[in-house]
């Protein structure tokens, strides 16, 4: 079987970055593509990290550009074009903008890499994915976002900070819209197989699952200049491994509900196994009744945003 062709378009922080990891995974051979008016700042990025390349051992191709000739036919597509976050703004203030710049990429993907999947980074992420799939047409196995991933290893991170053990050992579980009203549940939540709630009293608990949920404003605040990238490349990174080598992963993603949990035709993070198909099933798992309503209030947000999204252009 020959590579794996993956696109990231966005050649920006978020892009860039997880051209790095997925070559330093030889995930495959990789274009990364931005905007002519970026000049050759692709091509550069995308150069510079070939030369590392002996240094570092890992062995792929690696091309930029500004042409969607180059990434015909790509197994996997990311897509991270779009303005990120400064101080101040809320995910939800880049809907008009990425809304444009989302529409005008999956256009040309559609008729470039009409097999692809295609993960969705770009904010805000549960209306830009919808966005995706309403564009492309294509089936909705093939367009997912990238939140859960990332949301979920905030959390994971600050537990294991909480509780001094290796990151590793944690494993937990969020679900629901990339924003503050995501849904971390501690009920799906355990340390080397042992139920976080005996390991924290709730009020600490929830003082972490508050952090989780905050966790982007945070990095905002401290870059000052623009949002996260080192864990949200990471995340997707994880992504494109499942579906080029086909691992089934149970991840949370933004996948598309229909009937599953009663969302009604509307992208939200929910566990889903991950491999060549994309979404290849949606698992779904009893809630309690807190976590129910939580994540109703999630989804009533998503939907919200959705709306504002169908009034533009
Ligand atoms: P950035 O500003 O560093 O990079 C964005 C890149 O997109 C720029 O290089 C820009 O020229 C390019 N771009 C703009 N319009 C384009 C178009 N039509 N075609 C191709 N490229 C285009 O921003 P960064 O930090 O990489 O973030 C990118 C997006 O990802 C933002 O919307 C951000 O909010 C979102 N994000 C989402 C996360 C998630 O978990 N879903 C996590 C982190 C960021
Ligand atoms: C994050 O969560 C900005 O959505 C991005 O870091």
């Amino acid at each position: 079987m020959g590579r794996a062709k993956i696109t990231i378009i966005g050649a920006g922080n978020v892009g860039a970055t997880t051209a790095h990891w997925c070559a330093a995974a030889e995930l495959g051979d990789i274009v990364l593509l931005d905007i002519p008016q970026a000049g050759d700042m692709p091509k550069g990025k995308a150069l510079d990290l070939m030369e590392a390349s002996p240094v570092m051992g890992f062995d792929c191709n690696i091309l930029g550009t500004s042409d969607y000739g180059d990434t015909t036919d790509s197994d996997v597509v990311v897509i991270t074009a779009g303005i990120p976050r400064k101080p101040g703004m809320s995910r939800d203030d880049l809907l008009a903008t990425n809304a444009k710049i989302m529409t005008a990429v999956t256009e040309q993907i559609k008729e470039t890499s009409p097999n692809a999947v295609i993960i969705v980074v770009s904010n805000p992420l549960d209306a830009m994915v919808q966005r995706c799939l309403q564009v492309s047409g294509f089936p909705s196995n093939r367009v997912l976002g990238q939140a859960g991933v990332l949301d979920t290893a905030r959390y994971r991170t600050f537990l294991a900070m909480e509780l001094g053990v290796s990151v590793e050992d944690v494993s937990a579980l969020l679900m629901g819209g990339h924003g503050d009203t995501m849904v971390p549940l501690p009920s799906c939540t355990s340390v080397g197989g042992i139920p976080v709630t005996q390991l924290l009293d709730s009020a600490r608990l929830d003082e972490i699952v508050d952090r989780a949920r905050k966790g982007g404003a945070e990095i905002v605040g401290l870059l000052k200049t623009g949002s996260a990238y080192y864990a949200p490349a990471a995340a997707c990174t994880q992504m494109v491994e499942a579906i080029v080598k086909d691992k089934k992963r149970v991840l949370p993603c933004a996948a598309y509900c229909d009937s599953e949990y009663g969302v009604g035709g509307y992208y939200v993070g929910v566990p889903i196994v991950l491999g060549a198909g994309g979404v290849e099933r949606i698992i779904k798992l009893e809630l309690t009744e807190q976590e129910t309503a939580d994540f109703q209030n999630s989804v009533d947000a998503v939907k919200e945003l959705v709306a504002v999204m169908a009034g533009l252009a």
